[in-house]
């Protein structure tokens, strides 16, 4: 089973959710261990009521990124560490860290990428009057919210909408592809060309030939279109 590592600053409900899909037997893999640089981030205690094991230093300890980056290698790499998740981990990583885990470090973010990277994703969308906000889970790339994207989900603003409002329905939203986006990466079913991830079948459907391609949905159109159009 792929052992993952998951770094996190804040929260952590995304932590948990995957926490709680390992444990339903719909992601099948192993956390290893959760790093944090902020050590009283509440992820962390979410991760040892689950019984997993933790590293945390404040990244200020350190004298520059790379070696608080070399600090969660080690840690890493004596926990056996295959592949890195960021969940609401908020500082960038260096040349060496990602260069450690090529193709194998994905990340979680509050936009419809590439619009809208950085730390609000979700707020400037709401202020810039997008009317889709969303998430991306991506493979992350050395700048900052950008890689390949793996899944997306939109939904449409409403027309009363405040970042109080929003967040809980980006929120709902990531917990949904998070967990599926990784037991797609755990199953070997992602592959990059170019730029492009390609999700492959299942392997039970690849010698029949099935396809997964979903069937032609609805466009989703927002505010929706009213009669005659
Ligand atoms: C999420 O909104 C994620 O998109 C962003 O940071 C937030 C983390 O939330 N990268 P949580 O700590 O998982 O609750």
């Amino acid at each position: 089973m792929l052992r993952l590592a998951v770094l996190a600053s804040g929260r952590g409900s995304n932590l948990q959710t995957l926490i709680r899909s390992i444990a339903q037997g719909r992601l099948h893999a192993r956390i290893a261990l959760v790093l944090s640089n902020v050590p009283t981030a509440p992820a962390l205690e979410a991760a040892q009521a689950a019984g997993i094991a933790t590293w945390a230093e404040p990244h200020k300890k350190y004298p520059n990124r790379a070696a608080f980056d070399a600090a969660m290698l080690a840690a890493m790499h004596k926990a056996g560490v295959e592949a890195v998740v960021l969940a609401g981990y908020m500082r960038l990583l260096s040349p060496a860290f990602l260069q450690a885990y090529p193709g194998k470090v994905v990340n979680i973010h509050p936009s419809l990428l590439p619009a809208f990277p950085g730390a609000s994703g979700a707020v400037d969308t709401l202020e810039y009057g997008a009317k889709f906000a969303g998430c991306t889970v991506h493979f992350v790339e050395e700048a900052m919210d950008m890689g390949p994207v793996i899944i997306q989900a939109a939904l449409p603003v409403r027309g009363n909408e405040t970042p109080e409002s929003l967040m809980p329905r980006i929120h709902a939203l990531e917990h949904r592809i998070y967990p599926q986006a990784l037991q797609w990466l755990a199953s070997g079913r992602l592959r990059l060309r170019g730029r492009v991830v390609h999700l492959l079948p299942p392997e039970e459907d690849r010698d029949t030939g099935l396809s997964t391609d979903l069937p032609a949905g609805g466009a989703l159109i927002n505010p929706p279109l009213e009669q005659g159009f």
